[in-house]
């Protein structure tokens, strides 16, 4: 059978943990993390179809996107248009390999700090930009804050969370990247009517109000108790875990966190390790799960909804207003992971929106095809562009409540703590290296492939929804140091968990219960 049907696996334990307030906000501002990857990630778009911006950076774009003749499909089409997006996932990508070694050592919060700061910097150089250079540095180091934080922040949030409440909190970090995506897109609408440059300058200096946030948040958040413990402040530890979780009980799973902790001291090198074969569920899955996240193409709605809002046809203000709607729905919808995560689990999530997107994929791909064919001309009617709204809506609602959160969450849960800021490291590494590719090649794809875009994601979808339904076996409720059972009872991945990665825990349990 496959394990992906294990709902309850044997042998783990289950702490039963009550909110405390201390744990919310905690987790509440640890969550800030997320608003500086979702103001960037919201930002890029709407200014990019500036027309002063463009005029003043893209001059070629610009006087393209004015010619009636260009083919709807290729209007945008520009590699350096797509250079200042990308180039911060690139930043983003080799920050967050230097970024696991300063979690592992510093702690948790360090990390968040450093990537505020520079977040921070990198804001001010884009809202200053005297020229193309300017812009690309300031890229460059919003990307580096962006590495920092997405590396940091779902792993502290992760180990913070009672373990019956891990999804929904770690979920806070997704509402944190769609709230900064919609205060973006309703930033860009206002500062896009404004006259002459100062727009896109409020647009992309005001990147500077979340960085402040995360910093000011980073230097009042306490460091996790895996990771005091992981630095040898084991009494600490101890105090901190009982406050957050609201009681001196906490004997067991403080026990099984002092564990993981000896055993990931005898691991010296994280990077190598995460190589071995019993840890190669975790490397799998941290390269698989960030790569399909990607590949389900939500980027191309994130960044260039706006611009494919005027490929069919709608003017530019009225595009802005569609990509805030789908924005404001993709935060809703963000809600429904949130309050179910922890119940239903992670892979009914995963499965129910995998399906539900590949169904309105196929769909707005097959409308487009029909209005605009092959050749790319032609006109859509109000009512035909309506209903392609309306389906992106529904493929942004079922990526909002599994892909979404679900590709941030699951990595940080399921590695050991000996190999945890390496695979974290390697999660956000593939996830940003996707999310370059797809924002640099998304415009000439859509260029030459047309309507079939739709299509070649709708098949990714298609295969990460088979990948998870066998390979991703079910870790709701699983403590986090725990999950090495969970793989174990898995029929695929459990021949490379070795015994002594289990056993000795449940000689513990059994002994307890006599
Ligand atoms: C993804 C981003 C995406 C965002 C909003 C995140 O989970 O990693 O690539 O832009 O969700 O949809």
């Amino acid at each position: 059978m496959a394990g992906g049907f294990v709902s309850q696996t044997p042998g783990v334990r289950n702490y039963n943990y009550k909110l405390t307030p201390k744990v919310f906000v905690t987790c509440f501002i640890g969550a800030f993390g997320g608003l500086i990857f979702g103001y960037d990630l919201g930002i890029s778009g709407g200014v990019t179809s500036m027309e002063p911006f463009l005029e003043e950076f893209f001059p070629y774009v610009h006087k393209k996107m004015k010619s009636a003749h260009e083919n709807e499909y290729c209007r945008f089409n520009s590699q350096l248009l797509t250079l200042f997006t990308s180039s911060l996932y690139v930043a983003a990508l080799v920050s967050s390999l230097f970024a696991s070694t300063i979690t592992r050592v510093f702690g948790r919060k360090w990390s968040m700090f450093l990537g505020g700061f520079t977040f921070f910097i990198g804001s001010a150089f884009n809202g200053f930009a005297q020229n193309f250079a300017m812009l690309l540095i300031g890229r460059i180091l919003l990307g580096f804050g962006v590495g920092f934080a997405n590396q940091s922040v779902p792993v502290y949030l992760s180990e913070m969370a009672p373990p019956n409440l891990r999804g929904a909190f770690n979920n806070g970090f997704q509402v944190a990247i769609i709230f900064g995506i919609v205060v973006a897109t309703i930033i860009n609408y206002f500062t896009a009517q404004m006259k002459g440059n100062i727009g896109w300058r409020i647009s992309l200096g005001l990147a500077c109000v979340p960085s402040v946030m995360i910093m000011i948040g980073a230097l009042v958040l306490p460091d996790t108790p895996n990771s005091l413990i992981e630095r040898g402040y084991t009494e600490e530890a101890k105090e901190m875990l009982q406050s957050i979780r609201g009681t001196t009980e906490v004997e067991e799973e403080f026990q099984d966190l002092v564990d993981a902790s000896e055993e990931s001291k005898q691991v010296k090198h994280p990077w190598k390790n995460i190589l071995l074969p019993r840890y190669r569920p975790q490397l799998i899955m941290t390269c698989f799960i960030p790569f399909f996240q990607q590949l389900t193409g939500i980027n191309v709605i994130t960044f260039y909804a706006p611009v494919l809002f005027q490929t069919l046809g709608f003017g530019s203000k009225a595009s802005l207003l569609s990509a805030m709607v789908t924005g404001i729905i993709e935060l809703l919808c963000t809600f429904v992971s949130v309050f179910t995560v922890d119940r239903f689990g992670r892979r009914v999530l995963f499965l129910q929106g995998g399906i539900q997107m590949l169904i309105s994929q196929i769909a707005i791909g097959a409308m487009i095809g029909v209005k605009f064919g092959v050749a790319g001309t032609g006109n859509i009617g109000k009512s035909d562009a309506n209903l392609i709204v309306a389906l992106i809506c529904i493929y942004v609602a079922g990526f909002a409540w599994s892909w979404g959160p679900l590709g941030w969450l699951v990595p940080s849960e399921i590695s050991p703590l000996e190999i945890r800021s390496a695979a974290q490291a390697i999660n956000v590494a593939v996830n940003m290296f996707f999310t370059f590719l797809v924002a640099q090649l998304f415009l000439t794809m859509l260029c030459h492939m047309k309507f079939g875009l739709f299509f070649f994601f709708a098949c990714f979808v298609f295969i990460m929804t088979i990948f998870i339904y066998l390979m991703l076996p079910e870790t709701k409720n699983v403590p986090i140091e725990e999950m090495n059972r969970v793989w174990k009872a898995h029929w695929f991945w459990g021949k490379f968990i070795p015994d002594e990665a289990v056993s000795k825990g449940a000689a513990e349990m059994q002994q307890k219960s006599v």
